[in-house]
């Protein structure tokens, strides 16, 4: 991939602050049940199994695509496919999410944490990078390649299950230190080794979701999680391509996530964007951050809320905005308001 193809779609142009021809857009978790093509492709099996279809993930990417007319498709893969990979014994629940049948308690369990090779044991997630990239080849529409941050994949490995209270994550964090260090040093090294692949395979930019950060303290992610943060941002910024960081309810860590060496940061609807650019600095792309909430209301309001989202994240030049929502596309979701959002982004911002 050549830096002049990677820099050819108003996205990527976007995460760098560059001119664009208009607003990008994407949805996270743009593929999935809100898509009535995406029930049908997939089956009732297991999400695992679908991701380890490569054929199968490429066009759950491109379904999105084809029915939204979004800039970016990002790759149809799950924060836990690394580390479910190497035999930690993850598996996600239909309805749940990620549950783990022996939960990283001690040291001990460390070596059940073995580095990832991502040519060996992720092959269909490149696999189905390389098609995606070859269908999108001269749309303008970029793929974008992801991993978990470490806290996040930590919080399910640690909790068992999807938890509201962290408890043990805090408990360990704060009682053991330095067991908590290695297995965010563990965690680093796989995303870095997981994002890279992608990266070589032909994502054009990556988001490192840290969906569940907004739980810690400014202290807390300062101390147990910033770093390993930066480590994964710095492991692939030689790559020289752009970075979206992204947790939910993290108005008060903005400021902190806009030093682990991201290009963009996603900000969820808590926060108004032209609050969160003073709070990350203006070296900072912001994506974001329509309530998913709104996208089962009435047209009307949903134009109302998406055109106070492009005031606010308009940084005066037109430039450094990449609209999103402010977390995941819900299931219920009204499809047909997504794409009316998407052609109300673009026909708004159009330049020249
Ligand atoms: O369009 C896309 O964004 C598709 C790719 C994608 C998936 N998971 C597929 C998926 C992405 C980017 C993810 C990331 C992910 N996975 C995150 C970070 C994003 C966020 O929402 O904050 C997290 C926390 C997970 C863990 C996870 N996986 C959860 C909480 C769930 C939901 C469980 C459920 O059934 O509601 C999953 C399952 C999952 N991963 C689904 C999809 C489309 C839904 C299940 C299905 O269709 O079978």
């Amino acid at each position: 991939m050549s830096p002049e193809a990677a820099a050819d779609t108003d996205l990527v142009r976007a995460c760098f602050r560059q001119p664009v021809s208009r607003t990008p857009v994407w949805f996270m978790r743009q593929a999935g049940r809100s898509l009535p093509e995406y029930r049908a492709a997939r089956g009732t099996g297991s999400i695992l199994a679908a991701i380890a279809d490569a054929p199968l993930a490429a066009e759950l990417t491109l379904q999105p695509v084809r029915r939204y007319g979004v800039d970016a498709a990002i790759l149809f893969s799950d924060i836990v496919v690394p580390v479910h990979a190497i035999g930690f014994g993850v598996d996600i629940e239909p309805g749940r999410g990620p549950v783990v049948a022996r939960p990283f308690r001690s040291a001990a369990d460390l070596s059940r944490l073995r580095p990832l090779e991502p040519a060996l044991d992720t092959p269909y997630v490149l696999d189905a990078a390389r098609a995606v990239r070859q269908e999108l080849a001269g749309s303008g529409v970029a793929l974008i390649g992801f991993a978990g941050a470490p806290f996040t994949v930590a919080s399910y490995l640690i909790e068992g299950a999807p938890s509201r209270t962290f408890t043990k994550v805090k408990a360990l964090m704060h009682g053991d230190p330095a067991l908590w260090g290695q297995l965010m040093d563990c965690l680093a090294a796989m995303s870095v080794a997981f994002l890279r692949a992608q990266i070589e395979a032909g994502a054009q930019a990556v988001q490192l979701f840290d969906s569940w950060a907004g739980n810690l303290s400014p202290g807390e992610y300062r101390r147990f999680v910033l770093p390993a943060t930066r480590a994964v941002l710095e492991g692939i910024a030689d790559l020289g391509v752009p970075s979206i960081l992204f947790g939910v309810g993290t108005g008060e860590l903005l400021s902190l996530m806009a030093t682990a060496g991201a290009d963009v940061i996603g900000v969820d609807w808590r926060v108004p964007l032209d609050a969160a650019r003073v709070r990350v600095g203006t070296d900072h792309a912001v994506q974001g951050n329509l309530d998913p909430a709104l996208c089962v209301a009435p047209w009307p309001v949903v134009e109302a809320a998406a055109r106070e989202v492009m005031a606010a994240g308009a940084d005066g030049s037109g430039t450094g905005h990449i609209f999103n929502l402010g977390h995941g596309v819900l299931p219920e979701a009204d499809i047909g308001i997504l794409g009316a959002v998407v052609d109300l982004v673009h026909a708004e911002s159009m330049r020249g």
